[in-house]
């Protein structure tokens, strides 16, 4: 079942009953959890009060191999997304031939937690099967394996349980304001933004529909350009319903002028998340950068909340072990909430307070 954004309003009349119970329930799961403990009232039912959902990417593997880990999402998040698994190269690894297997272990969890689903993603320049990346198709071919991909993934499997979709994912270029050449662009040109969106609404009328994008979090030309972009897909009737700004930080970085950025958007009708929250620092992490860390954890959140249509926050990853950081940033690491063993950081206790705990 598709779930709407709580509001505030409700939250009032049942936030002690809620709180009541959202403590008992957790206290079982944290006896179990052990070392994962993390204290305190969950993420999840903080954020709940305040109106906004706290989330996570989630690895369904690591769900099913680290108990801690998946103790830690089931008690502190409320929405989930795939880290993974919803990508094009996992659901349609060969051409007419979906494999939902692993993307359902996700969706399966999430409704067993009454998390709620974000899709990421459907249309992006990576993590794209080689039949789709290599297979030089002109644009009506390309327009029909895009019209298909989206109606199967949005429409015939997910629709309901997925409440909003990362349609369109990196549209420009790393900085400036120029759209990215790749696949769509460079075979259906500007319009392909467009034509996905439409063709998810009809999929699924319900779900919200993103354009994700990183390095927009401030006012810049890149974040200026997205903003132009938007408004002038308003402006055609296109279903686009809110920006996602991803917020991979340098730990002493987080733009001063992001809640007027954030303002901007949503005073065009759009709502704003950040999406992919990880705030990173040179590693070996010392105490003081896992303070001004933790610091900048607490304002991103305080931005947020400060934002009328800002929905929520989602955290890319779990624990320092599982972020995709040192992997592609040498040098840089230890950027979530949680350490390589779960234990919380104070990264954690910020988010905790900015969310009224
Ligand atoms: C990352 C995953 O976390 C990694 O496991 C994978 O190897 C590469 O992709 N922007 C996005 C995400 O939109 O999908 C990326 O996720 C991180 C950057």
């Amino acid at each position: 079942m598709a779930k709407s954004r709580p509001r505030k309003r409700h939250a009032a009349a049942i936030g002690a009953a809620a709180l009541l119970v959202a403590v008992l329930g957790v206290a079982a799961v944290r006896a179990a959890a052990g070392p994962t403990e993390a204290g305190g009232v969950p993420l999840r039912d903080l954020a709940a009060e305040q109106g906004v959902r706290i989330g996570a990417a989630v690895n369904p593997y690591l769900l099913e191999d680290a108990p801690d880990y998946r103790a830690l999402v089931a008690e502190q998040y409320g929405s989930v997304t795939a880290q993974n698994v919803m990508k094009w190269n996992t659901l349609q690894p060969e051409r007419g031939e979906y494999d939902f297997s692993t993307a359902d272990t996700l969706t399966a969890f999430a409704d067993e937690h009454d998390q709620a689903m974000r899709g990421h993603t459907l249309l992006w320049h990576q993590q794209n099967p080689e039949w789709l990346a290599e297979g030089d198709f002109g644009p009506e071919e390309l327009r029909s394996i895009m019209r298909d991909h989206i109606d199967t993934v949005v429409g015939e499997h997910f629709a309901g349980r997925v409440y909003a979709w990362d349609v369109i994912n990196e549209p420009f270029r790393d900085s400036g304001g120029e759209l990215r050449p790749n696949l769509w662009l460079d075979t259906l040109g500007a319009d392909y933004i467009a034509e996905a969106l439409h063709t998810a609404h009809e999929a699924d009328p319900d779900a919200r529909l993103y354009i994700n994008e990183f390095n927009v979090e401030g006012r810049n030309p890149k974040s200026d350009a997205l903003y132009e972009l938007a408004a002038s897909l308003l402006e055609q009737g296109a279903p686009l319903h809110g920006i996602g700004l991803q917020s991979h930080f340098h730990a002493g970085t987080v733009p001063e002028d992001m809640v007027a950025n954030m303002r901007r958007f949503t005073d065009l009708g759009l709502e704003v998340t950040v999406t992919e929250l990880d705030i990173s620092v040179e590693v070996p992490a010392d105490e003081e950068e896992l303070r001004v860390q933790a610091r900048d954890y607490r304002t991103v959140v305080e931005n947020c909340l400060r934002v009328s249509g800002c929905t929520g926050i989602t955290v890319w990853g779990i624990g320092d072990a599982d972020s995709w950081i040192p992997s592609w940033f040498p040098g840089r690491g230890a950027a979530l909430p949680f350490d390589e063993d779960y234990a919380p950081k104070p990264a954690y206790g910020s988010l905790q307070e900015a969310l009224g705990g």
